[in-house]
């Protein structure tokens, strides 16, 4: 059966509820949202119903249903009860006189169904599976929920502010469209979401003057490698983004969700080995100098740039570089926060990085720091009360690990290495410190990996069999 979705507008038309439980109650939420006349006929009532009626919209009839309830100038009946034959005779009488009604878990008694429905009011989403499976249909608004902003209404109260003076000044059809297009995926509905109306104003008609400012940039935390792990406001600036600057750890179907027209840009920084032959070859800074110089070159061409990277951008990420850059140049700059490496990691192994009376603090450091540290920083990294996450510690592990015992890390503590961390090819190594570089080596890992160092880490589920393995092996 094809149900046609419509929005339905009530004008004081009667409307009856028959039932006083939580189903009732929910449909008559909806319904006090309208201007209908509403009578409830049950015999028993909830009290969330009963304080419902100081409406002036809303009559309550304590009694059992009767069929003259059911009276011919009724808009909608709402059946919502499971009083034997109810449903039955009152579908009989209203589809008799082609009155809408929706008897609540009956489709076969329905001539309306009700939608599962998202309010971001006055943006209403409405899902319906045509009544085959209205917990399908409420597991998808669940999905869409998680898609939606919050502060989405925002966006129309934006579009209604400006409706008249955009009518007058854009007077071809195509233009209005393109100008709202812009509007809505870009600075001006940022600032309308975060409530500043005067900003959102300022930029849309800047928009329409042709005279929109310079653009902007948005340092967006990836997260760690699964693509579900970005933040909600992350997705978003994808989606709104002209131009995407992506990097080599951000999971590339993070991309899909980017407009059809973005300008897409690996910026993925390469290696010795990974850059061409016969051309001089370019050290990471000069990489990331011509990072930089790209990411002000379309923002200051007015475009919303999106430098997308993984974990988190403020952790050996060069966020703050690159903020400094925006600021010298006087462009705005927002960072959005990821998950990082570590908890990824941490989350993924089972591994709470602080626990009560094994950890009471954890450092991120990168293995360059540890390797070239004096003994004074050793010590302060080998302290046997926290949690030590190294990054960017596979190359040098062994002398890493090495200088960590030097300066009294006890080679017993529980380690664990995770390559991949969080993606489905994630392995792990886990073994007693003095272990860790040995075993990893013969397992051939090579993708980016996070070491992980402390107590805390004999506390992940796969830990005591891996170690006992691990402690069975040759040094
Ligand atoms: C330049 S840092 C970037 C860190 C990133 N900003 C973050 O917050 O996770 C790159 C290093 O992060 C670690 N890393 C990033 N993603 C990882 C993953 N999925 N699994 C394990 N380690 C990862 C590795 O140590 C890698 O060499």
């Amino acid at each position: 059966m094809f149900y046609l979705p419509l929005f339905h507008r009530f004008d004081g038309r009667e409307c009856l509820v028959i039932g006083g439980g939580q189903t009732a109650l929910r449909k008559l939420r909806w319904l006090l949202r309208t201007d209908a006349q509403i009578k409830v006929v049950a015999p028993e009532i909830l009290p969330e119903i009963a304080e419902l009626a100081n409406s002036e919209k809303l009559q309550i009839e304590q009694k059992a249903f009767y069929p003259e309830a059911l009276h011919p100038d009724l808009a909608l009946v709402i059946c919502a009860t499971n009083a034997d034959g109810v449903s039955e005779e009152a579908y009989a009488i209203a589809s008799q006189r082609r009155q809408w009604i929706n008897c609540v878990d009956r489709t076969d008694l329905c001539t309306v169904i009700f939608p599962a429905i998202i309010d971001r009011w006055p943006i209403l989403v409405a899902v319906s599976s045509m009544g085959q499976s209205p917990t399908l249909a409420r597991t998808v608004r669940g999905w869409l929920e998680l898609r939606l902003p919050l502060a989405l209404g925002r966006l129309a109260e934006l579009a209604g502010r400006l409706r008249d003076v955009t009518k007058q000044k854009l007077q071809d059809v195509d233009a209005r469209k393109g100008f709202w297009d812009r509007v809505f995926s870009g600075p001006a509905a940022t600032a309308a979401m975060a409530n500043d109306f005067a900003k959102a104003e300022a930029i849309a008609l800047a928009e329409m003057e042709g005279a929109s400012e310079n653009g902007r940039i948005v340092l967006v935390g990836a997260g760690p490698g699964d693509a579900d792990l970005i933040t909600l406001r992350g997705l978003r600036a994808i989606q709104t983004a002209d131009v995407l600057l992506y990097d080599k750890l951000a999971n590339p179907d993070l991309l899909n969700y980017a407009r059809r027209d973005v300008e897409l840009i690996y910026v993925g920084k390469q290696g010795p080995r990974e850059q061409s032959a016969g051309k001089a070859l370019e050290s990471s800074a000069e990489q990331q100098q011509q990072i930089n110089a790209l990411m002000l070159e379309h923002a200051s061409a007015g475009r919303a740039v999106v430098r997308l990277k993984g974990g988190d951008p403020y952790i050996f990420g060069r966020g703050g570089e690159e903020q400094e850059i925006a600021q010298l140049a006087n462009v705005e700059l927002q960072v959005i926060p990821g998950v990082t490496a570590a908890m990824g990691a941490a989350s993924y192994c089972g591994i709470p990085l602080t626990h009560r009376g094994l950890s009471q603090s954890v450092s991120f450091t990168t293995g360059h720091k540890v390797q070239h540290s004096n003994e004074d920083d050793w010590q302060g990294f080998a302290r046997a009360d926290q949690t030590l996450v190294i990054y960017m510690g596979l190359v040098g592990l062994e002398t890493i690990l090495g200088h960590l015992m030097t300066a009294g890390r006890d080679g017993a503590t529980p380690a664990a290495l995770v390559e991949n961390a969080t993606l489905p090819e994630q392995r792990e190594v886990f073994a007693p410190l003095k272990k860790l570089a040995a075993i990893t080596a013969s397992r051939g890992i090579t993708g980016p990996s996070i070491i992980i160092v402390g107590e805390v880490v004999a506390l992940a589920p796969a830990y005591a069999n891996a170690s006992r393995a691990a402690e069975g092996s040759e040094p």
